[in-house]
């Protein structure tokens, strides 16, 4: 069976004090409780606190912590950068890839994200990547032209084997932030179409062993809905991975449908 995964992308928020405290109440928050093998949580802090995060995530064997970002060189001369070993050499064990605010805000494009990923892979980390439509695209109904490219462009250079190391993230831009919910509906069919590019590519097996998580305004409101759709894996949460109050919730709603 798939992994289903609940992660939190904390983005460029919280003191480190905020973020230690944030991170060791969801820890506390699912301590004894029965969170089934398949299910694992995953938290996405700044980089500072990247260190810090994870020595608190070793508290609970179901959570995970991931980096929100890196570069596709191994080392060198880009100040600023933070090199996928270093995310090792901390004991992280995943990396977002082509969030759609690199994308927007950091010119991350197509050839950028595939050098990123093949950073992520040779590192033996797992890549999230994250793919998904602007509102025009939506509006035009050429939301799977553009996400296909995406994944087309960055993602399918890989080898079967290397893609095990993938996530997907379906988030469209318009439903980020917004308080603007993908219906069910509309999550499940693009997690369908993108299951089946997987399938093309790669095969029946590793595309039903893919974990497709859907973003977007993900909250305790919303997740049972979504989580019962069949190809959704799980959530990358914004907003509502904040709070342990908001956060934790979305979590147990997933355990109950695996349990
Ligand atoms: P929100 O949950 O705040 O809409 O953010 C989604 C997101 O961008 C997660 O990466």
């Amino acid at each position: 069976m798939r992994n289903k995964i609940v992660a939190g992308n904390w983005k460029m928020n919280k003191t480190r004090t905020e973020a230690e405290a944030l991170a060791q109440g969801i820890v506390d928050g699912l301590a004894g409780k029965n969170i089934p093998d398949s299910v694992k949580v995953l938290m996405c802090p700044p980089a500072p606190y990247l260190w810090q995060v994870q020595q608190i995530a070793n508290g609970h064997p179901a959570v995970f912590v991931g980096g929100q970002n890196c570069h596709q060189a191994s080392s060198g001369a880009y100040t600023g950068e933070i090199a996928a070993p270093m995310l090792t050499a901390l004991g992280i064990t995943y990396v977002l890839v082509g969030h759609s605010e690199r994308r927007a805000y950091f010119g991350e494009g197509h050839d950028i994200l595939k050098a990123k990923v093949d950073a992520v892979i040779a590192e033996g980390l797992q890549a999230v990547f994250c793919c998904g439509e602007e509102l025009a695209i939506r509006e035009a109904g050429e939301q799977e032209g553009v996400v296909k490219t995406q994944l087309t462009e960055s993602l399918f250079h890989l080898s079967a084997e290397q893609f095990t190391q993938v996530v997907i993230a379906y988030e469209p831009v318009w439903a980020i932030g917004t308080g603007k919910t993908a219906s069910p509906e509309q999550a499940e069919a693009m997690h369908a179409f993108i299951r089946q590019l997987v399938k093309e590519k790669y095969g029946a097996e590793i595309a039903d062993q893919t974990t497709i998580l859907y973003g977007g305004s993900v909250k305790p409101a919303n997740a049972a809905a979504l989580f019962t759709q069949p190809n959704v894996d799980g959530g990358l949460i914004g907003g509502a991975s904040l709070k342990v109050e908001t956060f934790v919730p979305v979590i147990e709603e997933m355990c109950r449908q695996m349990a």
